[in-house]
């Protein structure tokens, strides 16, 4: 009887729980539901559909199935999106970091993602001058001739420089480039959309920098005792990682000059990589052994123009060696007590998309008339070796 009883009791208590289960469930499902009704409409309210340049997008959107999950509903596309075509091919940097649609801003949470980029000169039937901007890597442009240009432009349209390579190395060379684009996107700090490889923030986490005016804070007292401690270990003098041997600047050179110099009191300039004797462990981190070991790190880059420094500086200052420098910027002002950071994978992406929805940058008129100046004021001297193999 007893034995009953429990058995009983259990039942009951397992129907009870299942029931409430049950209802939970229940209970998920219908509010799931009801929040994809209230979504749905919502969605319906606030896109009215008929904008035609919208309807070509959604339509050339549907034909390609990887963005099935992005635009599920075929109203997801606001009316204001602005169109960006990328009229050189997508696989060199900064282009390869944009994507195709939306997506480059919706995953690294920019403020604003009201942008679709695409490579697809056929996106709105083959009518370039519905895009709201055309974008040219300046890296794949060397021979670009006037029949690869686009063939029809209206006034409205921005066309957008981009480069991440040094001047030097990729000159501007066809006259068809001057009085052709309206904005520039490189390391140049005037360019109207910068796009740095550092980024300077102050100990506030805020990005102050670089700018060609910079307002530095001096440095508060002398470094604090952890930083004796992390470099306390370090014996050795001077390391590079390099895998270019050749570059126009001959930074080979001065580092081997360096080397004989130090040898003279026992130190080196220890080479890692492609041009050098030592390798870095395979399984592990060539910082590291920078970290650990070394006191400055050769910051050195492949060439010179102005602005132009790299993330080279960064593997010195994220890993508490000193930066020895060679290149065209103005290094002499920099700080300690900022943060030095590489920007490339998130803001300078979102900040194209933020340009091309400022309203009164977008509208304001400009044109680079003197443009391969501009880019690089030694153009005519660096051009001469390639007209005379092209002509
Ligand atoms: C867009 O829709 C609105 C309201 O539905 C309508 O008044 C307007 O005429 C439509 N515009 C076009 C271009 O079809
Ligand atoms: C320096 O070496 C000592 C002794 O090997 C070790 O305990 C310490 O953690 C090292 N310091 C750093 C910053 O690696
Ligand atoms: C640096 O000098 C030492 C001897 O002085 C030599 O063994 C080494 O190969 C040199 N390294 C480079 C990168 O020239
Ligand atoms: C862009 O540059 C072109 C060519 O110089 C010019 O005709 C056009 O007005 C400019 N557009 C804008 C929006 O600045
Ligand atoms: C300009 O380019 C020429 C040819 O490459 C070079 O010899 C010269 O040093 C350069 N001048 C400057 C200021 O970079």
């Amino acid at each position: 009887m007893f034995l009953f009883f429990r058995l009983r009791h259990r039942c009951i208590s397992n129907v009870r729980q299942m029931i409430s289960a049950r209802f939970f469930f229940c209970i998920t499902c219908i509010s799931f539901a009801i929040s994809i009704i209230w979504i749905h409409f919502i969605d319906a309210r606030n896109y009215s559909n008929n904008d035609s340049l919208v309807r070509e997008a959604l339509e050339n959107v549907a034909k390609d199935h990887r963005f099935a999950e992005v635009y599920r509903k075929a109203d997801r596309l606001s009316k204001d999106m602005k169109y960006m075509l990328l009229w050189t091919g997508d696989e060199l940097e900064p282009f390869n970091t944009f994507g195709r649609g939306q997506r480059a801003f919706i995953q690294r949470n920019c403020f604003i993602i009201n942008c679709y980029v695409t490579n697809d000169r056929n996106f709105f039937g083959g009518d370039v001058t519905k895009f709201d901007a055309i974008g040219f890597n300046g890296r794949s442009m060397e021979s670009m001739s006037p029949w690869d240009l686009p063939g029809k432009r209206i006034n409205t349209q921005k066309y957008i420089y981009f480069n991440m390579e040094s001047a030097d190395n990729y000159p501007v060379c066809y006259e068809h480039f001057e009085n052709f684009f309206n904005w520039t996107s490189t390391y140049k700090l005037d360019s109207d959309i910068p796009y740095p490889y550092i980024h300077i923030k102050n100990i506030n986490g805020e990005v102050i920098g670089p700018k060609a005016e910079m307002k530095w804070v001096e440095s508060s007292g002398p470094i604090d005792n952890d930083v004796y401690r992390l470099i306390e270990n370090k014996t050795k003098a001077v390391a590079w990682f390099v895998s270019n041997c050749k570059s126009r600047n001959h930074r080979i050179k001065l580092a081997k000059n360096l080397n004989r110099s130090l040898s003279i009191y026992g130190y080196s300039v220890d080479i890692y990589g492609d041009c050098g004797e030592l390798k870095c462990p395979r399984d592990g981190n060539c910082n590291e052994i920078l970290e650990r070991d070394y006191f400055f790190y050769l910051s050195f880059e492949n060439s010179f123009s102005e602005d132009y420094v790299t993330e080279k500086l960064l593997t010195a200052l994220q890993h508490n060696v000193v930066p020895i420098v060679f290149g065209g910027a103005d290094y002499s002002s920099w700080k300690n007590n900022y943060i030095y950071q590489d920007p490339s994978n998130s803001d300078n992406v979102c900040s194209v998309c933020a340009a091309l929805n400022d309203k009164e940058l977008f509208e304001s008129h400009k044109t680079y008339s003197h443009f391969r100046y501009w880019w690089n004021p030694n153009y005519s001297n660096r051009c001469i070796p390639f007209f005379s193999i092209t002509s």
